[in-house]
């Protein structure tokens, strides 16, 4: 099946960067959201992405001209509906995403294959949602997804082995590096992630460093991009901390358990760099302090 129209279900962080990527590598991508409002600020990113792209020399205006028409922004769910591939980035709620791609079941022809941008909800309970959990993958792409190149495809037990090395080829048009991962929790790279993550907070726990220091040890020692609370405080402590309580419900294993810290500073509302708080303060986002915890 060759792959024309793409639609993209949330115009978050995640899902303007999928559109983005999709609408780039030559597909007609519609991307949806819920009302005007987040829509216009999913797509004023997307705009400012590709300006920031024209001026540094990596497309041409005119080539951003040609994205931009292959890019149409939309709150109804019918104009999803001749899709070839329709990727889901909406709340991280399990509920949600099986309404949502109930409603899409109904709306699309069979053929359309589903996937879902889940970092940590098992795929298999998403597809089952729908009559065609043979046609259902998980497409996991990272922040920022224009930049990462990386997406992690999901084969769950009911994947068609097609449809799959189809979804597989199709990450690689996107410009990523896909690589085949199963529907276990936290698919490869969470399950790798998310305990450094959490180790990095009992280690401050437990005074190994400050965060400065153990964020420069791994970051200079290491060769990370960044380092370990940078980072927590960039994927977000609450979804950091949503990703590990369902992997512990899955593992119960100590190493996805959530520090107590991670979940004190959740409860605060301490979510890290889009809540202005979490292991840093971004009064000045140029010039983050570390908090004194
Ligand atoms: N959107 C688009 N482009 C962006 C961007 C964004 N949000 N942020 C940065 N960029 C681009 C810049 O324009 C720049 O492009 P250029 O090299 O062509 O000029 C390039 O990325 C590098 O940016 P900067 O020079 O501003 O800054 P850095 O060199 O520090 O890079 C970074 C920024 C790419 C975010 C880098 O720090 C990094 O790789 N950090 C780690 C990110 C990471 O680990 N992501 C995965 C998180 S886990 C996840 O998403 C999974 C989930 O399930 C939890």
């Amino acid at each position: 099946m060759a792959i024309k129209k793409v639609g993209v279900v949330g115009c978050g962080l995640m899902g303007a960067g999928i559109a983005q990527v999709s609408a780039q590598c030559g597909y007609s991508t519609v991307v949806r959201e819920v009302s005007p409002e987040l829509l216009e600020k999913g797509l004023k990113g997307i705009e400012k992405n590709l300006a920031r792209l024209v001026e540094k020399g990596t497309i041409t205006e005119a080539a951003k001209g040609e994205i931009r028409a292959r890019l149409q922004g939309t709150t109804s769910l019918l104009d999803l509906k001749d899709c070839d591939v329709v990727v889901e980035a909406i709340i991280e709620k399990l509920p949600a995403k099986r309404e949502l791609f109930a409603e899409l079941d109904a709306l699309c022809p069979p053929q359309t294959i589903f996937a879902s941008n889940t970092s940590s909800l098992t795929i298999i309970e998403i597809a089952a949602s729908t009559k065609r959990p043979q046609r259902f993958v998980g497409l996991h792409f990272f922040n920022p997804v224009p930049v990462m190149k990386l997406v992690e495809v999901v084969r769950t037990v009911a994947t068609d082995a097609a449809v799959y090395d189809e979804m597989v080829a199709f990450g690689a048009k996107l410009g990523k590096t896909p690589v085949r991962a199963n529907d276990s929790g936290g698919f490869i790279v969470n399950r790798l992630l998310v305990p450094y993550l959490l180790d990095a907070i009992r280690a401050l726990e437990e005074g190994a460093g400050s965060i400065v220091d153990i964020d420069n040890s791994m970051k200079l020692g290491c060769g990370y991009p960044m380092g370990p609370f940078t980072l927590l405080d960039f994927v977000g402590l609450d979804t950091t901390y949503y990703i590990s309580e369902i992997m512990f419900d899955e593992f119960k294993e100590k190493r996805f358990a959530s520090p107590a810290l991670l979940k004190r500073m959740v409860l605060a509302g301490w979510y890290g760099k889009k809540a202005g708080r979490g292991f840093y303060d971004y009064a000045d986002p140029a010039n983050p302090k570390p908090m004194e915890l």
